[in-house]
């Protein structure tokens, strides 16, 4: 153990990905330095309780702590995030090591509170309230080519098996003049591309009486220096027609949306309380798809959500193929605690989820290669990220993404991160592109 030393492990979406980062810069402001999980001081779990067995991953997580550290009391962890929020107090029994659990709102918090135990080895604290309106954070001086910058926290929809609302509390839409300001600094400190965050974006503004999320999105694509615009995640009933047309209006608003459809059958779709029906999601991608012929859509299913018959299935591979989703995540529905589908009847059993799993994954997977064939020939604009995880003899592949999201790997001698080529597509991979840098 090195005193001064942190060490994160991260699990879940963009917006834990996103908090992680700040934790980082937030610690390293105030001295710490970042190391391997053998020599940090202290070390942070950061959680997610989406889909099943959360916790299981947080006891193997604080298991490989464990071993790291040789048991060390001196060692200390701190839980946060998802998990934390959900089981609170409870995870001080999973380890003697444990002495911080801090739940989402109470991030903003953890730099100070970690100082003060790690000055009062015996002590252990809890940072779980919820807080009334977004909690913001001091601004750090964060660089790099892509920003996350969060725009809302929590969400008020409560679909029937989700877990979020209960880990992250109600809607809380964080002030305009805020986020123009992130965004303004991070594009300052180079950044070129940002990606909005919240658990419902669309619905930004609604709980406090701000403008529309379109509104919002004008306002950050005239921000100078900006190049990409991206946002996540979107529910379809709250998306506007609006939301879809400046697709059509914003040249810095990416061609490439995630759209979670949950299910294609409007009886599931209803049961799920996702309040959209297949038809009025249809619409919707076609609106998009007038204001941006291009747009590159892809989507969040659920398999096996209690009482889908094979029809119903049948019905959600109906929509892939409408939609030519580019690629999609699709999960088996599991119980979460708390949330109403854990609670009724009909539940699908494990191996039948299964099948249909990979059923619909086969049928994605055909869409994504087609997609992936049809960019062969085009050009594009790659934002490269790092070296390729494949490397050929002789010269350097970096990889990075596309406009549409697509990961395109290309040879190039002398790249750096955040560095924008343009390319000519040359070959298709099954889940990436081969490109050619142009000019
Ligand atoms: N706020 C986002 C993300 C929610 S969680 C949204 O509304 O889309 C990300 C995805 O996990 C969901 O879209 C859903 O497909 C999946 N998911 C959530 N709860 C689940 C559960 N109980 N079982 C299986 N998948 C689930
Ligand atoms: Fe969960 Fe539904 Fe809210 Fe998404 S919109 S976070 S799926 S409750
Ligand atoms: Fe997981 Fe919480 Fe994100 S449950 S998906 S970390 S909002």
């Amino acid at each position: 153990m090195r005193a001064g030393t942190f060490h994160i492990i991260t699990f879940g979406c963009q917006m834990n990905v996103h908090d992680s980062q700040w934790l980082t810069a937030a610690l390293e402001k105030q001295g710490y330095s970042r190391t391997a999980m053998e020599e940090a001081q202290l070390v942070i779990i950061n959680t997610c309780s989406v889909r099943q067995k959360p916790e299981e991953k947080v006891r193997s997580a604080l298991g490989r702590i464990k071993t790291a550290t040789c048991g060390s009391r001196d060692v200390c962890v701190a839980i946060c995030g998802c998990v934390a929020q959900q089981l609170g107090k409870k995870l001080f029994e999973y380890s003697p090591q444990v002495r911080l659990v801090a739940g989402t709102d109470g991030i903003a918090a953890m730099p100070q509170t970690l100082l003060e135990l790690l000055e009062a080895p015996a002590k252990k604290l809890v940072l779980l309230d919820f807080a009334p309106a977004y909690v913001e954070r001091p601004q750090l001086e964060i660089g790099g080519a892509s920003a996350f910058v969060a725009i809302m926290q929590g969400c008020d929809n409560f679909c029937a098996y989700c877990i979020v609302p209960f880990t992250r509390g109600r809607q809380k839409s964080r002030q305009e003049h805020e986020i123009l300001e992130e965004c303004g600094r991070r594009l300052a400190r180079g950044a070129r591309e940002i990606t909005l965050l919240g658990q419902n974006v669309n619905a930004w503004g609604k709980d406090n009486g701000q403008g529309s999320f379109a509104g919002l999105l004008r306002k950050i694509a005239a921000l100078p220096g900006l190049e990409r615009l991206h946002y996540i995640t979107p529910h379809p009933k709250d998306m506007t027609a609006e939301d879809a047309r400046v697709f059509g209006e914003l040249p810095v608003l990416c061609p490439r949306l995630h759209l979670p459809l949950q299910s294609g059958s409007d009886k599931v779709l209803a049961a799920m309380r996702r309040r959209y029906s297949s038809r009025e999601y249809l619409d919707l991608v076609e609106t998009l798809k007038n204001a941006r012929p291009d747009i590159a859509l892809s989507t969040d299913i659920i398999v096996g959500f209690p009482g889908e018959s094979e029809a119903d299935f049948l019905a959600t591979l109906e929509l892939l193929r409408k939609c030519s989703f580019v690629s999609s995540f699709s999960f088996c529905y599991s119980d979460r605690p708390g949330a109403r589908a854990a609670l009724f009847p009909h539940k699908i059993p494990p191996a039948l989820q299964q099948d249909r799993l990979l059923r619909f994954q086969a049928m994605q997977e055909e869409i994504t290669e087609k997609w992936l064939a049809g960019r062969v020939g085009q050009k594009a604009l790659v934002l490269l990220e790092g070296k390729s995880p494949r490397q050929a003899d002789g010269q350097e592949s970096w990889q990075g993404r596309d406009e549409y999201g697509a990961i395109v790997h290309v040879p190039v001698n002398e790249a750096f991160a955040g560095q924008m080529i343009a390319c000519r597509i040359e070959a298709a991979r099954r889940h990436s592109l081969v490109g050619r840098q142009e000019g």
